[in-house]
């Protein structure tokens, strides 16, 4: 048991308390996709197995999380963060304040990022698989949709590190730590 749970359990003040926000599962999958995207963006252009390998186990790991977006733990499933477009400019007008309100699981930004990766990286790993069918070998705009959707991807996550940066600061929290531990701050 973690320190902090423990200062809770005994009642002491001592230490913020802390609650399980993502399960193994949402953080195993983060920071394979993290390793394994990286891997494939460097590999595109000349490693063609090692590439279409990766490339295919973030496939599935994304087909997994949107499975898991509807079966999983609270903060993991789509109903706990996806908003409509009015919420999430909403939200970004206060965070431009810094007076956005914190949120346990994915703020209303960060769910709509979310939605944007998976969408994303699902484009590129199809077209992908595509460009190794004999249907679609050589078909120039396949390639370009690939490229395009790997490159914008890159700039997808720019935000999203950017995002988890500016939220962590104006709330004075550590997201990439609670990505690791599954742990974030009660109140
Ligand atoms: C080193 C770079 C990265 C850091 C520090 C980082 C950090 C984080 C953090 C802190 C969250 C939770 C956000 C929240 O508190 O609401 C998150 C969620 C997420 N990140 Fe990243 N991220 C990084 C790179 C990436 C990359 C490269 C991708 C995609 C290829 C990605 C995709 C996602 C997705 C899909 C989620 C939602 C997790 C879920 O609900 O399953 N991240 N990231
Ligand atoms: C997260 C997943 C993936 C990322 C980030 C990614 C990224 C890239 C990048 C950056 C390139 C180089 C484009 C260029 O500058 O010419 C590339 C090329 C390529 N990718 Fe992927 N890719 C992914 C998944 C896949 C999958 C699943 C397959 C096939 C099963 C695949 C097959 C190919 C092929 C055949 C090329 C060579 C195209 C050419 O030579 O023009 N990729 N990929």
């Amino acid at each position: 048991m973690e320190a902090a749970t423990r200062a809770m359990d005994a009642g002491s003040d001592a230490l913020p308390a802390t609650v399980r926000v993502w399960d193994p599962f949402v953080r195993i999958f983060h920071w394979s996709l993290v390793a394994l995207f990286a891997f494939a963006f460097l590999t595109g252009d000349e490693w063609d197995k090692p590439h279409e390998f990766a490339g295919y186990v973030v496939a599935g790991l994304i087909g997994l999380r949107v499975i898991w977006g509807f079966i999983g733990t609270r903060h993991a499933r789509f109903s706990d963060f996806v908003t409509g477009p009015g919420t999430v400019i909403g939200y970004l007008k206060d965070a431009a304040g810094f007076r956005a309100r914190r949120h346990l699981g994915h703020n209303p930004a960060g769910g709509a990022m979310v939605l944007a990766l998976l969408a994303a990286i699902a484009v590129i790993s199809l077209t992908g698989h595509m460009m190794t069918t004999d249907a679609y070998w050589g078909v120039k705009w396949v390639e370009e949709v690939h490229e395009a959707a790997a490159f914008g991807t890159l700039g997808l996550i720019a935000l999203h590190v950017g995002g988890v940066v500016f939220a962590s600061i104006e709330h004075g929290e550590n997201l990439v730590r609670a990505m690791v531990t599954g742990r974030k701050r009660a109140s």
